[in-house]
């Protein structure tokens, strides 16, 4: 198992859109256990493809307290949303140390296969509600960021670049 390099905001790559995972062979098998341990090493409760430029339909996510319930979700499509909305606070992995409130629906419904490719339908809220929206975000290629104000994006990227220049010095 392999810890991947995740992307950083505002890294364009960021934004591509995922392609569906057709081959659910010994690679996609490798790509789950090394993105499991890329979160769990950065203490993250989500992780899509896209961040560790993969651009495949692929959220692995756990919203535990003991870190010990891993998700997988494969190809995930919302077949339903609740109405009911709300406000909680987010990060993300791709945006180290910014947190800011993100409204989201409270409830949703998804369909998605496992790692044999097996198809599920899964209802969640609250947390692993919102997980699952951030993370589904991620494979359209859009990040929390992109709900905030224009000002507070550009001060957000402003910051994101500072850090990454004085990471590379
Ligand atoms: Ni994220």
């Amino acid at each position: 198992m392999a810890l991947l390099p995740i992307l950083c905001y505002p890294d364009p790559k960021l934004h591509t859109k995922a392609k569906p995972v057709e081959d659910f062979g010994a690679r996609l098998r490798t790509l789950i256990d090394d993105m499991l341990v890329t979160m769990y090493s950065a203490k993250g409760i989500g992780l899509a493809a896209t961040q560790v430029n993969v651009h495949e339909q692929l959220i692995v996510i756990d919203v535990s307290d003991r870190r010990n319930n891993p998700l997988v979700l494969v190809n995930p499509r919302q077949v339903w949303s609740s109405d009911e909305t709300q406000f909680s606070e987010e990060g993300c992995l791709s945006v180290p140390g910014i947190y800011d409130q993100v409204l989201r629906h409270a409830c949703v419904k998804v369909e998605a296969q496992d790692s044999q490719g097996r198809q599920r339908l899964m209802e969640a809220e609250s947390l692993l509600a919102v997980c699952i929206q951030h993370e589904m975000d991620h494979l359209l290629g859009k990040v929390f960021v992109e709900y905030l104000s224009m000002l507070k994006r550009k001060r957000i990227k402003t910051k994101m670049l500072k850090a990454q220049r004085e990471n590379h010095e």
